[in-house]
């Protein structure tokens, strides 16, 4: 085994959103720090195939649908609209390429190594790089875990990336298939069920819960699942997958219904979108002790640091929600605080946003945990249908939700369904950062017209002085 001269500050291991902002971050703040990544690329799942492939698919399957649909009422008609997948698949693949070489030029204007392999931890200042059949012992004072997560399984749908697939699989269809089926209406769910669906596949959604979206605030749901429904999305809660039989390339799903009922159904792809797990596989955390949780997440202290001192972690690693923003915020904190800076991140203040048409985005409580938790809260609520600007671009089938304190009027979340609501959601969240009222979001001036304005809309509605 050979073993790298140069010893590290720090040994960052992944690079996603967590790992390579970090190492970016760290380098910056002075220390000598390397990154290890087994895949050919850098950028991890959110760059490769997950968050960038799959906005770059929605948007170019929307504009399909738009001319195929959407136009006439504006006037423009369209003729003869085709299809070219393999074009917007090569568009996909270029803008993919573009942002990972992207993370490439940093690292080198920042003088970050990057270390092609995979990590094993042999002690915690020495961890072992496997690429192919060179192996290399590498030194650092400071690790840093930031191995991300990966789509959970189910027994009785074996992923072959053929006929039944994950994300991955699901992102990169040759041709459009006939009927799709969905497993789990979550996030990935909605959003690759969306895209095949604008394309021309039947899909049918089976989502094992009663409802969609899992801890999205049920009303809002509820719209999201009228809306999608409309669009041509076959959404069916409460249906338990049992079996999958594979028949001449065409899959035989049976599943339980909320009746209890045994139904089929055919398809010729199956997308399996039911959450995803931490990823420490082969990483030898459990082999040094490094205390996991019952989800078999790394638990760490409020440095990020795990049960083994001078090793951290962050990202879909740890405890919180598995996004992208979330883990790179960790990342900047987590080197910061080595640095010495009082860095932190405000889990109460993580925005989410399912890029569906329309989007679907909330910051802090649901008004079901609220409830569940006894919270005493005021609530209103506006819709996009009296908003000037939401007719102008046709897009007035939406609702936004805020949710406040009675007695101080703080925000405690706010939760949308309606056109850029993944955009609106921000003005939310920094106003929450600063510990903001909803009679300031009522005061704050916002431009008309504006999309923003159902925010300010529904401020005044929950003080009682909506214009509605
Ligand atoms: P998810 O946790 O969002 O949704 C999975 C769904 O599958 C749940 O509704 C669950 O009830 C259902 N389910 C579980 N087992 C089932 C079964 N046997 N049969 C039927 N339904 C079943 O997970 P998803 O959509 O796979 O996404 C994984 C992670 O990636 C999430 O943490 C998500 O936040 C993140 N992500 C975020 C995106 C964004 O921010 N726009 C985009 C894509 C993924």
């Amino acid at each position: 085994m050979s073993q790298d001269s140069a010893s590290y500050d720090l040994l960052v291991i992944g690079a996603g959103p967590a790992g390579y902002v970090a190492a970016i971050r760290a380098a910056q703040l002075g220390m000598k720090t390397a990154c290890v990544e087994k895949e050919v690329t850098l950028g991890g799942t959110c760059l490769n195939v997950g968050c960038i492939p799959s906005k770059a698919l929605l948007e170019s399957s929307e504009h399909y649908a738009r001319a195929l649909h959407g136009l006439e009422a504006h006037g423009v008609m369209v003729s003869e609209v085709k299809l070219d997948l393999e074009r917007m698949m090569s568009r996909k693949a270029t803008i993919v390429k573009q942002l990972c070489s992207g993370i490439e030029f940093l690292f080198k204007k920042n003088k970050v190594t990057w270390l092609r392999g995979s990590a094993r931890l042999r002690s915690a200042g020495e961890v072992e790089i496997r690429n192919g059949e060179e192996r290399q012992l590498v030194r650092a004072s400071k690790l840093l875990i930031a191995t991300g997560s990966v789509p959970q399984t189910l027994a009785a749908l074996p992923i072959d990336q053929e006929t039944i697939v994950d994300s991955t699989g699901a992102l990169s269809f040759e041709t459009v298939p006939p009927r799709l089926v969905v497993v789990g209406a979550g996030v990935i769910g909605l959003e690759l069920g969306s895209v095949w669906a604008r394309l021309g596949s039947k899909v049918t959604v089976l989502e094992a819960m009663p409802k969609i979206l899992g801890n999205v605030d049920s009303e809002i749901a509820r719209h999201a699942q009228r809306i999608l429904k409309k669009q041509g999305l076959d959404i069916r809660t409460q249906a338990k997958v049992e079996s999958v039989e594979l028949r001449d390339g065409v899959a035989l799903l049976a599943y339980q219904d909320a009746k209890s009922l045994r139904q089929e159904l055919e398809a010729e792809k199956v997308l399996v979108a039911i959450g995803r797990r931490p990823y420490v596989d082969g990483l030898g955390v459990k082999e040094l002790g490094i205390t996991l949780d019952e989800r078999a997440r790394i638990v760490v202290d409020s440095n990020y640091q795990t049960s083994l001192p001078n090793v951290f972690a962050v990202g879909d690693v740890i405890a919180g929600p598995m996004l992208a923003h979330k883990a790179e915020a960790e990342g900047v904190a987590c080197v910061e605080r080595m640095a010495g800076i009082a860095a932190s991140v405000n889990l109460g203040a993580i925005p989410y946003v399912a890029y569906t048409s329309p989007e679907v985005a909330g910051v802090g409580e649901s008004e079901d945990e609220l409830q569940a938790r006894g919270q005493p809260f005021r609530k209103s609520t506006a819709a996009f249908v009296a908003n000037g600007r939401a007719k102008a671009i046709a897009a007035t089938d939406g609702v936004l939700k805020l949710l406040a304190d009675p007695e101080s009027d703080r925000i405690l979340g706010c939760h949308i369904v309606g056109a850029h609501a993944g955009d609106l959601i921000a003005e939310v969240v920094v106003a929450m950062e600063f510990g903001g009222t909803v009679e300031d979001l009522g005061r704050t001036c916002h431009a008309h017209p504006s999309l923003s304005e159902v925010i300010k809309e529904a401020a005044h509605a929950l003080h009682g002085h909506g214009l509605s």
